[in-house]
């Protein structure tokens, strides 16, 4: 889809740069908060780890969602592009002490807390200060989700949260505690997550858990679910808003929420993937023996999905009309694994023609590296470039 791309302003800027359309963000945010408002008590926190691009997270806190931040360089971020200390939550299973600190000493809303460690290194800080923070725990609901390897998270064997038989102690441990207050219960199972029967699973798991704090009158006001909803990297035009009806209807239903208790999503990737390309030029169109190879400016430095997930990337010739060919589309990184895709159809590519690797606003930008020495990529949202 040519038309969506300012193409005469990309040819004056310099590649490799992620483009970012705020339009589809805006639009996706308003999906969100249309979806999330038919029901009480839902309330969502936007993955910072997904993109944290401060063009776009000024976007995201402006449609008011909360932040959900892995690190304390994450934290520095949200409160930079404004999102008010009440509504970001901390998690992470390898804390530093620093970063507890900044939470603490900006009142954030809560820390997701994923060992029983953590939690006395938390209050220990907490009470240097005089206050008392608002811990929930992660809980490791041994639930698979059917995704990539890599990214799925809620499984026993994983290093993430508190397994569940431990679950009791750590709560016991914690109202032993002075300088933590237990508010509630968080998990997450996944990413790029397109079976709602994953979700299912997590929400009957929960239900059981529930009932068995219920069953010792142990009182939990917030339920954390992380985040996981896919998108469609095969059809970002088709679908560049995700099914977050079925998404939230599928909480909606499942999950016995309790009449006091506020239900917290983290989404990562189904907020931002869809606004971003990489935009990337062709340096060379080799012919190899039996296949021909288009070398682009961008490698894996700037999005490493393919190389990492072998994950997969729609790509489009945005500056051809010419008839079909196939091509092995690479990086100029000396890596082998450099190779955004192998037999992609493209239009005739030739030296100076415009890659857009689709699909890229979640997970690309912010994993990027200066491996090879390389100057990380620019990036423009089509409000600058109107
Ligand atoms: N909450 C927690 C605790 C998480 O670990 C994650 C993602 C999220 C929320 C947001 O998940 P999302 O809604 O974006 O699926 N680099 C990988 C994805 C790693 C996801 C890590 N955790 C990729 O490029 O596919």
């Amino acid at each position: 889809m040519k038309g969506i791309f300012p193409i005469e302003k990309f040819r004056q800027l310099r590649t490799p740069f992620y483009y970012y359309d705020t339009n589809v963000l805006r639009d996706t945010l308003a999906c969100i908060n249309t979806e999330v408002a038919k029901y009480e008590h839902f309330d969502v926190h936007y993955a910072v780890k997904a993109n944290a691009n401060s063009k776009l997270l000024t976007i995201i806190r402006e449609a008011g969602l909360g932040a959900d931040c892995v690190s304390g360089g994450e934290v520095k971020a949200a409160l930079q592009a404004g999102f008010p200390a009440e509504k970001i939550v901390f998690a992470g299973v390898g804390k530093a002490d620093w970063e507890i600190e900044l939470g603490l000493d900006n009142n954030i809303f809560c820390f997701n807390v994923e060992s029983i460690p953590e939690l006395e290194v938390i209050d220990e800080l907490a009470a240097i200060r005089g206050k008392v923070a608002n811990v929930a725990f992660r809980i490791n609901p041994n639930v698979g989700a059917h995704t990539h390897a890599n990214i799925t998270t809620g499984l026993a064997e994983n290093k993430f949260g508190i397994s569940m038989q431990d679950m009791d102690r750590v709560i016991d441990i914690a109202s032993n505690l002075n300088n933590v207050n237990f508010i509630g219960l968080h998990f997450h199972i996944g990413s790029q997550i397109l079976d709602m029967g994953d979700f299912v699973a997590l929400c009957n798991r929960i239900n059981e858990l529930q009932d068995k704090l219920e069953a010792r009158h142990i009182a939990v006001n917030h339920i954390n679910v992380g985040g996981g909803l896919g998108i469609d990297y095969h059809h970002p035009n088709r679908q560049p808003i995700p099914d977050f009806a079925s998404y939230f209807a599928t909480y909606a239903a499942h999950l016995k929420l309790r009449s006091h208790q506020t239900l917290h999503f983290e989404l990562g990737r189904a907020v931002t993937c869809q606004c971003g390309s990489l935009i990337s030029k062709v340096l060379y169109v080799k012919e190899g023996t039996n296949k021909k190879f288009a070398i682009l400016d961008a490698g894996m430095t700037d999005l490493i999905r393919p190389a990492l997930y072998q994950a997969f990337h729609k790509m489009e010739n945005i500056t051809s009309e010419l008839g079909v060919e196939t091509y092995d589309v690479v990086g100029p990184i000396c890596e082998s694994s450099d190779v955004f895709g192998k037999a992609v159809d493209l239009n005739g590519v030739k030296r100076g023609d415009l890659i857009a690797l689709r699909s890229a606003g979640a997970y690309g930008e912010i994993m990027a590296s200066a491996y090879n020495c390389r100057e990380l990529p620019q990036s423009y949202t089509s409000d600058e470039l109107r």
